[in-house]
């Protein structure tokens, strides 16, 4: 799979759902090192937690999740497809449940100088249940969410759509920061716990 596309726009993609899909291959880079992270002997690592907490929350959720929550389900909307209820209604609330369990490991981490035990625990659950829930949430969207906005949204939406990620990219994420964060799924790749 080719990562290293995604850092130079999407230009060479047809359709939006493949900016989307590519995204998600990202994440499940960062979702193994997290299972690792979880699983991991000894003193919390701390550096790479936070590094996959950042991913988490400034790629997967700001740059990812928005794109979704922003551009692709109100062009659904625009399509027929409810915002309300249904498959978006329900990516919508995996989306809310998932910032539940990063705040959850967000404090955990915090608490971790204090009670180093206690935050371990709490650590591991957040990011257990953050894993459960993302990669159904995911296989969901690949195998039938974006299914359903291939058959509806034609070329001109799928361009428009396009354009509308390019411009999120450009005016809410900044210049080199989906470097930034390809950079770091590419390191917590090479974390071994
Ligand atoms: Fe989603
Ligand atoms: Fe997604």
């Amino acid at each position: 799979m080719d990562t290293q596309a995604a850092a130079h726009g999407h230009h060479h993609f047809e359709r939006a759902t493949e900016v989307l899909k590519q995204e998600h291959r990202l994440i499940e880079k960062v979702l193994a090192a997290v299972e690792k992270l979880a699983g991991h002997p000894g003193p919390i690592p701390v550096e790479p937690w936070e590094k996959a907490i950042d991913f988490i929350r400034n790629f997967a959720d700001k740059c990812h999740h928005l794109k979704e929550e922003g551009l692709l389900f109100p062009m659904l909307e625009e399509h027929g497809i409810p915002r309300e209820g249904g498959p978006v209604g329900m990516m919508l609330m995996e989306h809310e449940e998932g910032r539940g369990y990063v705040r959850g490991m967000a404090a955990a981490l915090a608490a971790a100088k204090g009670d180093a035990e206690g935050a371990k625990k709490q650590l591991a659950e957040n990011a257990r249940a953050y894993l459960r829930l993302l990669k159904e949430h995911i296989a969901k969207e690949d195998q039938i969410l974006f299914e359903m906005a291939d058959a509806h949204i034609g070329p001109q939406g799928q361009r428009r759509l396009l354009e509308q990620f390019e411009e999120h990219e450009r005016e809410e994420m900044g210049p080199g920061v989906h470097e930034k964060y390809l950079e770091i799924a590419n390191e917590l790749e090479r974390f071994n716990g």
